[in-house]
């Protein structure tokens, strides 16, 4: 029985393989381990054997540009979003096989949007190699999250239906949306920015494509509309608390840990949930010094300043509620793997990469 039968009948396959980069050795089954746990694994290897089936038969010219385009998503990752698109789907008693194409999909989207965030973050490493613009150039990483788009769309639009591509398309547009106003949202700007408006805009750049990721997984798996509503709730909720996760390693976990560059946020003086909500609770003047701070690259001020307002400890209660919210919103419904989409929601708040 091949992985994929196995899948088909709900009994996934145990395997040892590890398919995720990068991620830590952790027991098997516990929070931190969820993606090696053997149910998880079993499923990441499907999509991974999608992803690479899918890429040997992209053929075409200039050799660069599919190298380029390719380099990261070869590289690895954690396959969230994908995942969640299968998840979704086997949630309302889906076909693996079918959904197969829009992990892929999804794959190449989450790809394409980070190689065109490096470039806006000058970020040099990702997923343990260096990003695409830094090896291959500027003008070709453009070009390659483009190509990676349009084959997204292609792909999409060849196994689904017009809903499928009008949902990642939104999701799309929203994420721009949220990107720009993650470039605006800056803390060392005269106007202050309140940690509200930084929660809508993580909303649209990061959440909003977990929603669509997980809805259109339920849409594949014939879900009804309470379903897919639900799913993507959950999709949403749990983006919000990854990316909160994700401000709180940017600025605590070292490159060996998460193999991307780090302090990013406060290199660029961007918006960080943690830094936004110290600045929050600041006198006017621990503020006007922690601005200067960052305005001077002093991280270690600004790094003291947030762990004196207890900010990592409230993010992280931030994002567990979140998490919590996820959970919540899979009450009720008699979804098939509501244990592993439970997991999943606490993943993403007690990740460490
Ligand atoms: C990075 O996403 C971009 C964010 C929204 C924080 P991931 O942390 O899921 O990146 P990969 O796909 O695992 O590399
Ligand atoms: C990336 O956001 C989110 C995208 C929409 C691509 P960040 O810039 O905060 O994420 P990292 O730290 O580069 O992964
Ligand atoms: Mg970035
Ligand atoms: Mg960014």
């Amino acid at each position: 029985m091949t992985n994929r039968d196995s899948m088909s009948t709900n009994k996934p396959p145990s395997t040892s393989q590890s398919t995720v980069s990068p991620g830590k050795r952790t027991a098997t089954g516990d929070v931190k381990g969820y993606l090696e746990s053997e149910q998880i694994q079993a499923r990441l290897v499907l999509i991974n054997q999608a992803i690479l089936e899918y890429l040997q038969n992209i053929k075409g010219e200039p050799e660069v540009l599919y190298k380029a385009a390719h380099h990261l998503i070869i590289a690895g990752g954690k396959r969230l979003r994908s995942l969640l698109t299968l998840l979704s789907c086997e949630a309302v008693g889906g076909s693996i096989d079918k959904v197969l194409p829009f992990t892929v999909a999804v794959e190449l989207l989450q790809t394409a949007s980070l190689i065109h965030d490096d470039i806006i973050d000058k970020d040099e490493l990702r997923r343990d190699v260096p990003t695409v613009h830094k090896k291959f150039g500027h003008d070709l990483a453009i070009l390659a999250g483009d190509f990676l788009i349009a084959q997204a769309f292609h792909l999409i639009g060849t196994h689904g239906s017009p809903e499928l591509v009008a949902n990642i398309g939104a999701g799309g547009v929203r994420m721009c949306e949220g990107e720009v106003f993650d470039l605006l949202i800056s803390p060392s700007l005269e106007k202050e920015f309140t940690t509200k408006e930084y929660l809508k805009m993580i909303e649209r750049k990061t959440a909003v494509f977990l929603e669509e990721a997980a809805r259109n997984g339920s849409i594949v798996g014939e879900a009804t509309g309470d379903q897919q509503t639900a799913l993507a709730r959950y999709g949403t909720l749990i983006g919000i608390a990854y990316q909160l996760k994700d401000d709180i390693l940017d600025i605590q976990v070292k490159y060996q840990e998460i193999k991307k560059t780090t302090l990013s946020d406060l290199r660029l003086k961007r918006g960080n949930y943690p830094l936004m909500f110290a600045l929050e609770q600041c006198s006017k003047d621990q503020s006007e010094n922690c601005l200067h701070a960052l305005n001077t690259n002093n991280w270690n001020e600004v790094l003291i300043i947030i762990k004196q307002h207890e900010a990592i400890e409230h993010t992280m209660q931030l994002a567990q509620s979140y998490a919590n919210l996820a959970k919540a919103a899979l009450q009720g419904y008699k979804f098939k793997n509501k244990d592993l989409l439970e997991r999943l929601a606490e993943f993403v708040v007690q990740r460490e990469f």
